[in-house]
């Protein structure tokens, strides 16, 4: 399975402006756009629970989006099979479930924690970041653990002319 784990963060490599869980209130329209449009180009989304709680996507025909969750007995109401789907299976287990499914590419979106625990299993293949040109001092890192992730370099692209940078990095290793 490839995996892409898309993200946005300052230049200070925050996932999160503080403790405000909203990040469309200081990422660009630009990078929302690039969001839309590798959305629109996945047919399974995985995020975590605090993701989900905030969008609240609404269930599509034309994707499966799966929440992880250690209480998906808390979503009963709003599953929707095989457009919004809840889950407490570990990384490797949901993508060996998956890939027995069918299914060849996953979009992660993903907090801190789940972006962890994939890297961990070494599960994630590239990584499109984007860098808004924020310093926040405060907020989410990327990940929670020590760990060190080889990657290698496969496109820049500038967003707008405030210098919004969409980074995509394939990933080589993980010791
Ligand atoms: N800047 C960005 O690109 C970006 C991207 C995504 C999210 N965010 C932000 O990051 C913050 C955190 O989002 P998030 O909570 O969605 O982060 P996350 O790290 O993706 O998800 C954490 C949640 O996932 C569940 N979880 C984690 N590991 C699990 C496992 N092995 N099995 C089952 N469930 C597991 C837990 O949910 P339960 O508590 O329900 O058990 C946990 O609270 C939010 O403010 C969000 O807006 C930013």
């Amino acid at each position: 399975m490839k995996i892409i784990f898309v993200a946005v963060t300052s230049l200070d490599g925050k996932m999160t402006r503080g403790d405000s869980p909203l990040v469309h209130e200081w990422s660009s329209d630009e990078d929302a756009f690039h969001f839309l449009q590798t959305r629109n180009e996945h047919s399974l989304i995985v995020m975590g629970s605090g993701t989900y709680d905030i969008v609240k996507p609404l269930a599509e025909k034309a994707r499966l989006r799966i929440v992880l969750t250690s209480k998906p007995e808390r979503y009963a109401n709003e599953m929707v099979p095989g457009q919004i789907e809840f889950s407490k299976e570990s990384p490797a287990e949901l993508v060996e479930r998956l890939e027995d499914l069918g299914y060849e590419q996953m979009l992660l979106v993903a907090g801190q924690k789940v972006t962890t625990e994939f890297f961990k299993e070494n599960l994630i293949t590239e990584v499109w970041l984007t860098i808004e040109p924020k310093i926040f001092g405060a907020g989410n890192a990327l990940v929670i653990e020590r760990m060190e992730v080889d990657l290698q370099l496969l496109s820049i692209e500038k967003l707008n002319e405030q210098g919004t940078i969409l980074l995509k990095y394939r990933v080589v290793g993980i010791n």
